[in-house]
Parts: C-alpha cells; structure tokens; sequence
C-alpha cells in the first residue's frame, strides 16, 4: 500500500472524518472466525424443507418424449414433486428477453437445464429422490462451440458493429500488415458460497425470499412473475454474498424462483442450495470468445487502421449477453487511439448454458484483444511491445473512441505508465531477461508492461440510479440502508464510512443493515463497478437531507444562524452555546417533532448512450491503471511462474486505501487464473466435463506472485464529480494480468525472433508447451 496514502489517512484528526482511511472490511472478524451468517448458515425454523432441482443427467439437447417421476415421488422424504404445469405464473427466470423458462416440458436446449424440482424433509433426500427420474429425450446433434455456431450462423441476439472511416482499404495501403485470430477462454465464478435460495411463505401469498444475488429487485420481480403474485407481495434480502463476480447477477434468480415455488407449494420454509458441480454446470460463466485481429501501421508502428471481429459464446438465451458483448467492443481499444477502425460482435448461439456477468462484463474479453494486438505489431516489427503500447496511447487530438466519448483523462494514463516503467525497472529488467535467455535454453523468461482503462457506468444508462434510506435514532444511532449488494467487496464499509461523515459522527455510530427490497425499491444491480458511486452518493444525499434539518432546527432553537452550527464528532457545536452529543440532539429534535429519517436517490449525470445511432456517452468516467508482470517458463514441461508484479492503480481518492488495495490484489489474481490456470471443457456432446475443482483450477494462495507490488496512484482526484472525487475499483483491476499473459508470450517469443507465438488462453502449461512446439516450427499465432 501507499504508506502516504495511508499517513494522510491517519493525519485526519477528526474521527467522523471517516472517509479516505482504512478501515477493515465491517465483517473481517466474523469471516475469518466463520460467524458472518451467510444465508446457509441461518437458523431453520421448524419444518424447513429443502430443494433438488432435476434435470436429464445424459441429455443435452433434443425433444423430451417421457417423464416419469413416478419414483422420484415414492421416495423417502418426498413432500412435492414440481413440473412445469405446476407453475402458477410466468414460467421464465430471464433478466429481460423472456427466453429462460425455470422448468421445460418439451425440449431441451443444454446439458443441465431443468425438468423438475424436488421437495423433501432433508437436502440428501431430496438429491437421491432427483436421480430416480426417467427422462428420454430424442437426442439431436448440439452447437456446442464457438466455431460451431459460426457454421450453422447460429445468434442470440443481432450482430452490432463500431465503424471510422474505411479501416479495410486504409489497411491496405498502410507499410505494416498484421493479423492474429485466437481463442479466449471462459471462466467459472467459483464464488466460495454457492447459488442458495430461503423462501418464507407468509400471510395473503406473501413471500419473503433471502437470495444470495446481485440483484435483490430483479430477484422480487422473478419471485413474483413466477408465482403470479404483485411484486409488492415479495420481499428480497440480502445481507451478504460469499463472493458473486457477476455470477449472481441473473444467475440467482432461478434458484429464488425453486424456493418460492416450493415454499408457495407447501406452505413451508423451503431452502434450496446447489451443490457445486450442479452449480458449475447450471449456471452460466464468463463468454469464450474467438477473435480475429487486424491492423495497418507506418513504419514505426504507429496504427492507421484496425479491424476487430469479436464472437462470443452467449449459450441458449440471450441472458445478458447484449451489455457483456457491447461492453467487450467498448473495451476493444483498450487504451489506443485507432484513427481507422471497425469492431464487430457476434453474439453467437449455442446448446450450452447460457453465459452471463464475469467481473469486468466483457470488457477483459475486448482489451484481451487490443493487448494481443499491440505484442503482434512489436513482435512484427521488432520493436519492444512496451514502446508500440506508447506510441498508440490516446492523447491530444487523437483521444476519440471508436464509439465517440471522448477520453479526456488521457495524461493520467501516459503519467501512470511512465512511473511504472520506472518503479518497476522495466527497461532494466527487459536487458537482464534477454541475457538471461541467451544463456538458457530451456528455462525463459519473459516481462510484459500493459495498461488498462475501464469505463465505469452501466451502459444501459436508466440503470444509473440508486437509492438509500437513512434513520437517526434517539440514541444517536444511525441506521443505514442502500440498494447496494455486499458480496465481500466491501461495499458496505465504504458506503458507512460516507454516512459516518456526512453525520458527523464516528464509524461505530452507523449500523450497517442487509439489503431489503421494501427498504429501498426499485433497484440497479449490485454490478459494473458502480456500487459505491451510485450507493455512496444516494446515502450522503439522505444524509445531507437530515442534517440540514438538524441545523435549521437547532439554529432556530437556539436563536443563531445555521453557519454557527456544526454537526462535527458526534456532536452538534454551537457557536456561543455549550455542545450537544449526538444523543443529546436527537432527542431534543425528537422532541421538537423533527423528521429524523430520509431516503436519498442519486442518479448519475452527464451519461446518454443511444445504441441505435452509435451516439452518446456511455461512461462518466474511466478507470485507469497498468501492471509490469515477469515470468519464467520451463520449454519441456510448459510450467510458468509468475516471479515479480507491480501494479500501479488509479482510484482516484481513494475512500478506504486498504479495501481498494484488497480489491487490485484480489482482481489481479482471479484475472491471472483466468488467463493462465481456468480451463472450461465441454464435451463433443455439450456437457461441461471440468465442473469441479478437481479438475478446473482456481489460483490457490501459493500462485499469488511471489513479489508482488501495488500502489495506489497519487491521483489529484476524479475530474468528475463522484463521491469524495472517488473511483471505481471492483472490475478494473481483473484486466490487470494480461501483462502475465503477455509476458508468457513474451518468454516464447524469445524462442523464435519475430513470429507471433501460436497461444490461446488461457496459458496453461498444455497451451504453452504447444505454442513453443509451433514457434519451434516457425508457425505463426
Ligand atoms: N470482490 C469480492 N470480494 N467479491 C465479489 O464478488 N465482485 C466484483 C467486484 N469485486 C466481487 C468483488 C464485481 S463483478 C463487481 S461488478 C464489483 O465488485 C461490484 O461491487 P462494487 O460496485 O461495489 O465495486
Ligand atoms: Mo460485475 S460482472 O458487473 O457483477
């Protein structure tokens, strides 16, 4: 961490002066000690019951001729076997597009989706009863991936294109060529507490649902269009997720829907937590893309014009594959200014499990592809990849997006990567690594310097908004509530420290509540990086809302003008006055029938995004960081190492230094197991066969590098207005360890001067030992 971000943070002497220093995430004790509850953890009432969901074991795709759940209902434990018909209301569990039925009679489009659902006295009754289903299916042939879909010109939802002048023709002309095509991996969330659902039936069809989701609002719309009830009859909440990373954006909602099916069935509470290989293999993952890139350069390496094409594999649905994919194109630039450019997305069709939010939201997947650019056109033209990164960095007069919004805090990025190549020796170590692979020939190492730039808003621009509600009570206690989702990230300790210092009172004054749909309605997900600008500032506007009554009150009270009243250390100073506590405040405005709660709604200015026309500003701001990775690889078994990371990170001020330090860290190393360790295999028939960690490898504490360096970027704030001039950090920093991909590529190169390593990612040892065979062999990637 920056020790003067720190030392500045402690320098406040004010100890309502919350904001800007780090606190500890409001939970870490109860995490480490295993006494944070989290919704499996719950106390069950009497009568709980549990839920299987069943699906065709074998099938993946085909016309279902025979249900027979004849044992599955005979069997011990059983109380209700649910089908499709037994839905009361809409049977889809989709976040817009209506194409995610809960439960399917007639056909099956992927390998896991379900026919049924079982009810039962115990979670294991209720998973043996499942498996006693006889299911038959008319089996046909899947689109299983990527390059299948493309065949059969198989989509989701309609292509969509970015286009400046005539790239093909300036490409053409220009004195450099290059081109790559190569295939990105997905990647499982593998969040450490699973999908879980616990629906309380209640009185006149009430139904109250605590969801581990993103998403409270759209889990209450799902609940109630599901069970055919007014979505003011459901209640959602929410107190804390074991982690999400956009898995529990849309992904939650089906599993609320089972519960509240059940629990409206039976009458009884009903819980319905999957077990991790079903939660692997039902629910959707990053998008796997296969991209090609093109470009035309000048002799230097300076880009003319670019040429993009991105193809997604969306799964059956069109779940929310239509920001993810526009969020990738938004990102295709990364941090380059392409004078000629045309990116296009496919957004392709096919009979696996539909594909969802994956911290980042695509955008890893569309500046994967400028990086991938950027190392071709070094590799090219001989140069080092760093320099060619530079040379096409967005500056003046050449700061448009291929999408139109301008990138106004383009210094930040030159000034953020310049101090970086010095912190981390990067030329240097550059000299130091080429003599080492001179002298060895089967170890090699390899270092790569790569920036990232990050849009923060939700380009659907109406989901902007946020809401908060904020009680003082008589004790001096402040009761705080947002539309915000905490799923580790620290949300609601950021958002506290904000109300603490609006209130002018000190953090431990602030009760932190779960999420309520009937606290705050209406609400965004907890996603696209923004929880704590939107959450942050609807709670500082509640707050702002019952101070200024405080001071008219007491200013009036006490005959003095309301700039003689402060509300400072949980105490009201009043000029010429003896102070009031807090306590003391709320009770004499209590007492004077002053309102002392408010809600607070925010929405963020500035953004307009027409997709139609290509037109707008989708982003308020960007976020803005780079990382200098080195790694060494042994040629004969395709192991790697990542031996030493800097990262510099741009938070603009930073709200609480020790979460957003944690945030880079964490983002770093999930984006590294995405790049180098997270394998997705489904089978030729469509089913995933990697849906376990056994088989599908997570980071594990001995792959965080071993030198691992993060600063914050001493940044002069957000030019925008945010809260506190803050800026987002919760996706970001995933994009940070393409540097280790890059680095990787890097240590190949050296094997072969000029040709572009043959490596797809992610870079497991199998993809690197087959890269240095290629290159070996003089094949070009
Ligand atoms: N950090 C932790 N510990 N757990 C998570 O599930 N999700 C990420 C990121 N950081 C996540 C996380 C994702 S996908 C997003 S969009 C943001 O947190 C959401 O939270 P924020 O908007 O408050 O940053
Ligand atoms: Mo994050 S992928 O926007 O939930």
């Amino acid at each position: 961490m920056s020790t003067d971000l720190l030392m500045k943070a402690k320098s406040r002497a004010s100890k309502s002066q919350a904001v800007g220093k780090s606190y500890k995430h409001d939970s870490a004790l109860k995490h480490v000690a295993g006494k944070a509850t989290y919704i499996d953890d719950m106390i069950e009432p009497r009568g709980t019951l549990h839920v299987a969901p069943g699906y065709a074991p074998g099938a993946t795709c085909g016309r279902i001729t025979k249900i027979d759940l004849s044992a599955v209902r005979a069997a011990p434990g059983v109380v209700a076997v649910l089908e499709s018909a037994d839905i009361p209301g809409v049977n889809d569990c989709s976040p817009a597009m209506g194409d995610d039925p809960v439960l399917v009679a007639e056909k099956i489009v992927f390998h896991g989706q379900l026919v049924f659902l079982v009810v039962a006295e115990t979670r294991l009754q209720a998973r043996k009863a499942v498996k006693l289903a006889q299911i038959e299916v008319e089996a046909e042939t899947p689109l299983v991936s990527v390059a299948d879909a493309l065949k059969a010109d198989q989509t989701v939802l309609p292509d969509y294109e970015f286009r400046r002048g005539t790239p093909k023709q300036t490409m053409e002309r220009s004195a450099q060529q290059v081109k790559s095509s190569f295939a990105l991996g997905g990647q499982e969330h593998f969040y450490l507490e699973g999908q879980v659902a616990f629906a309380f039936p209640g009185e006149d069809g009430d139904m109250t649902v605590y969801s581990s989701t993103q998403h409270p609002t759209e889990v209450q719309h799902t609940v109630a269009k599901v069970l055919g009830v007014d979505e003011a009859a459901v209640t959602i909440e929410v107190r804390r997720m074991g982690g999400a990373f956009g898995g529990k954006e849309s992904q939650a909602n089906q599993w609320a829907a089972l519960a509240a099916l059940a629990a409206n069935a039976t009458g009884r509470p009903c819980k319905c937590r999957l077990d991790r290989d079903d939660d692997m293999i039902l629910t959707g993952k990053r998008h796997d893309f296969l991209v090609d890139v093109a470009a035309g350069c000048d002799a230097s390496g300076k880009i003319e014009a670019v040429e993009i094409s991105l193809n997604s594999r969306c799964g059956h649905s069109a779940d929310l594959s239509l920001g993810i994919n526009d969020r990738a194109m938004f990102h295709a630039d990364n941090s380059y200014f392409y004078p000629e450019v045309r990116i296009g997305s496919k957004r392709l069709k096919t009979n696996t499990v539909s594909n969802t939010a994956f911290r980042g939201f695509g955008g890893p997947q569309g500046m994967f592809a400028a990086e991938r650019l950027m190392d071709a056109i070094a590799i090219k033209m001989g140069q080092d990849p760093l320099d060619v990164r530079k040379a096409n960095f967005y500056c003046d007069g050449q700061n448009t997006t291929p999408y139109g919004q301008s990138v106004d805090e383009h210094d930040v990025l030159a000034k953020l990567v310049d101090q970086l190549e010095e912190s981390s020796e990067y030329r240097a170590r550059r000299k130091a690594i080429d003599a080492f692979n001179a002298q060895n020939t089967i170890l090699k190492k390899g270092i790569a310097l790569t920036p990232v730039k990050f849009g923060i808003s939700f380009t659907l621009t109406h989901l902007n908004q946020a809401g908060a509600l904020v009680h003082l009570y008589r004790d001096g206690s402040v009761h705080l509530n947002h539309g915000g989702t905490e799923m580790g990230q620290g949300l609601y300790q950021k958002v506290a420290q904000i109300a603490a210092t609006e209130m002018g009172v000190s953090l431990e004054k602030v009760k932190i509540t779960a999420t309520n749909t009937s606290k705050v309605a209406n609400t965004s997900p907890t996603a696209a990086s923004s929880g704590t600008d939107l959450n942050g500032m609807a709670a500082a506007i509640a707050c702002r809302e019952i101070v200024g009554r405080l001071k008219t009150f007491v200013a009036q009270h006490f005959e003095v003008s309301e700039e003689d009243v402060e509300l400072v250390d949980d105490q009201m100073l009043i000029k010429g006055k003896p102070k009031l506590s807090i306590k003391q405040l709320a009770q004499l405005a209590y007492e004077h029938r002053i309102h002392l709660s408010s809600s607070g709604f925010y929405k963020t200015p500035k953004i307009i995004w027409d997709r139609e026309r290509v037109k707008g500003r989708p982003f308020l701001y960007f976020a803005y960081g780079a990382s200098c990775s080195e790694v060494v690889i042994d040629t004969l078994t395709g192991e790697m190492k990542v031996e030493r990371v800097d990262v510099l990170h741009d938070v603009g001020k930073s709200l609480n230094p020790a979460l957003d330090i944690g945030q880079i860290e964490g983002g770093f190393v999930q984006g590294m197991g995405w790049l180098t360790t997270e394998e997705l295999w489904f089978d030729d028939a469509g089913r995933l066969r990697t849906h376990a960690p056994s088989t599908y490898k997570i980071p594990t504490a001995s792959d965080v590098p071993e030198e691992f360096n993060v600063s914050l970027y001493e940044s002069e704030g957000n030019p925008e207005p945010t809260i506190y001039r803050s800026k987002a950090v919760g996706e970001p920093p995933l994009m940070l360890p393409i540097s280790v991909f890059c680095a990787i590529n890097d240590a190949i190169a050296s094997l072969n001067k000029g040709v572009l390593p043959k490596l797809d990612a992610p870079a497991t040892p199998e993809a690197i030992l087959k890269a240095v065979k290629a290159i070996k062999a003089g094949e070009e990637g």
